[in-house]
Formats: structure tokens, C-alpha cells, sequence
């Protein structure tokens, strides 16, 4: 890991328990793919980390340059060839207070880097997971990538608890925001490849961005707009993105499954061909 400037093993990395992300979750973080030991989509990612603390007036912790290059050190000491890489940013260290800290106390840096089981994931797959669908009860500011993530944390064991992978989350109104970590998807019966626009009510997902892109160059027909769990039910395929899972399928919905109840296929080859679209 790296920490503030140095790198540990990770069963020694600790932080200050004055550190602002523990007190007040006042931090934000990423979640890169690592895919042949580099990292996938690395600017993307460092510009929503720009945004989220420019929204929340937290410093970069260092330039993109030296950050790169600390990114790139993590994930070699972690020789990950294929899984992800986790970078948290907070306000600092300072005595509690709710107020921010007095000018001088600078921003926390984490860095971690994790292999996971391709074969696994491609297992995961190939049989799709299934969601349940949860009351939206997040803050309105799910723009910003905050470490803020305890109704995330409830969703997402609630959706365990019911032998589920993710939440998706319904708002007000009755229609699917996205997932509790990821973004939510459907292919409706006529191939229109349907998500919500990130203008509300969702983090503007980069494997969702770069999908988008992909749909266009495929000649796939795309339509940004909200989806009802109904909606969802009856589509022909429904899938989620992440970084950690890049397009991952649907197989049910509380229960019911979606389309035939086997991951779709459209949902397989935008699978297979992201990374043709990604950088
Ligand atoms: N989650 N929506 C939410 C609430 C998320 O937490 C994530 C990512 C996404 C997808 O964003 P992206 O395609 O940029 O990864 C959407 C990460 C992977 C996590 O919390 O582990």
C-alpha cells in the first residue's frame, strides 16, 4: 500500500485515527481496472477524482504525473496483472471538528492494489448475477465518488442476505437510479440498449461513458433515459457496469428472471469487445 508518501505492507498500512475519511467519511476515492498491469482508463478516472474534490474543496493530493507513477508502483509491488487498483483521497489529519481543518493540513493519499480471479469473474459471467431492487435513501450528491458509502454497504447486503450480487436502487418517482456499485442497464425487446442519464440521481460510471462510446462506433442503438424495475423485467437482456467488473449480466430481478433467465447476447459482446473502446 501506499500511505501518505511511503510504501508498507499492507498489514502494517494504518492511518492517523484523526484522519478525516475515519471520523466524517470526508474523502473520496477511485476504483481502476488493472487488465495486463496497466491501468485501464486512467485519465477518465483522475478527471472524476478531480471533479469529486474540486466539489468537496479537498486539494489534489499531488500532481496527475506523480500520482501516475505511484498508481503504477502500487500495482507493480502487488504484481496484479488483472484486477484493480483503489486510491483514496481524504481532507486530512485534524483534531475533530465538523468544520474543514485550518489552512496548512494537507490531504491523505491510500493507495492500495488487488488481483482478482479473471476465470473468476468470467465464470460470474457467464452465469450472470441477479439484483434486487432497493428504496433510493442516498444523499442527492451520488455525483461525487464520496467514501460516504454506508447506504451502499446496507444495499449490498441486503441483496446478499437475498442470495443476490447488487441493489439497484429505486427512486421517488419509481425508476431505477443504478446499482450500489455499479451502473444499471437494460436491452429492451426491439435492441435499444437503455441507461440512465447521469445529469441525476447517478455517479457518472466511466465504464458506462466508454460503453457509450462503444454502442455508438457498434452501431448499436442507445437511449439515455430512466427505467422502471417493470421495464426492467421485460427486457430482453439487463446488465450492470463497473470498473472491478467491466459489463456484467443480469440474469433476475427480485426473483424474476429477465428476458430467458442467461445472460444476453448483446450484453456478451459488449463484454467482449469494452476494452477495444477503453484506453
Ligand atoms: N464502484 N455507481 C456507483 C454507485 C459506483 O460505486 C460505481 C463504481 C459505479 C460505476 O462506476 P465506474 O464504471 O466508473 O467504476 C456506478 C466501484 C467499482 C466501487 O465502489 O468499488
Amino acid at each position: 500500500a501506499y500511505v501518505n508518501g511511503h510504501y508498507q505492507d499492507l498489514r502494517d498500512a494504518s492511518v492517523n485515527i484523526e484522519d478525516r475519511g475515519y471520523q466524517f467519511a470526508d474523502g473520496v476515492y477511485e476504483v481502476c481496472e488493472i487488465r495486463d498491469g496497466k491501468i485501464v482508463d486512467f485519465a477518465r478516472h483522475m478527471a472524476r477524482l478531480q471533479r469529486s474534490l474540486g466539489e468537496l474543496r479537498i486539494a489534489m493530493p499531488m500532481p496527475l504525473s506523480a500520482l501516475l507513477i505511484v498508481l503504477r508502483e502500487v500495482v507493480r509491488r502487488n504484481r496484479v496483472g488483472y484486477g484493480i487498483v483503489y486510491l483514496q483521497v481524504t481532507r486530512g489529519v485534524a483534531r475533530r471538528d465538523h468544520g474543514f481543518p485550518p489552512a496548512g493540513v494537507k490531504p491523505s493519499l491510500v493507495v492500495t492494489a488487488r488481483p482478482l480471479s479473471f476465470a473468476k469473474n468470467q465464470d460470474t459471467a457467464a452465469h450472470g448475477i441477479k439484483v434486487i431492487t432497493h428504496p433510493e435513501n442516498r444523499w442527492p450528491r451520488v455525483d461525487i465518488k464520496s467514501v460516504a458509502l454506508l447506504p451502499n454497504v446496507l444495499a449490498k447486503q441486503a441483496a446478499r442476505e437475498q442470495g443476490a450480487y447488487e441493489a439497484w436502487y429505486v427512486d421517488a418517482d419509481g425508476y431505477v437510479t443504478e446499482g450500489a456499485s455499479s451502473n444499471a442497464w437494460i436491452v429492451t425487446t426491439e435492441g435499444r440498449v437503455v441507461t440512465r442519464s447521469a445529469a441525476t440521481g447517478i455517479l457518472a460510471g466511466i465504464t458506462r461513458a466508454v460503453l457509450i462510446e462503444a454502442l455508438a462506433a457498434l452501431q448499436l442503438r442507445f437511449e439515455e433515459r430512466p427505467f422502471t424495475p417493470q421495464e426492467a423485467h421485460d427486457a430482453a437482456e439487463a446488465f450492470v457496469t463497473a470498473s472491478s467488473q467491466i459489463v456484467m449480466p443480469v440474469v433476475a430481478i427480485d426473483g424474476q428472471p429477465v428476458g430467458d433467465g442467461k445472460p444476453g447476447k448483446t450484453t456478451r459482446r459488449l463484454r467482449e469487445e469494452f476494452h477495444r473502446f477503453s484506453s
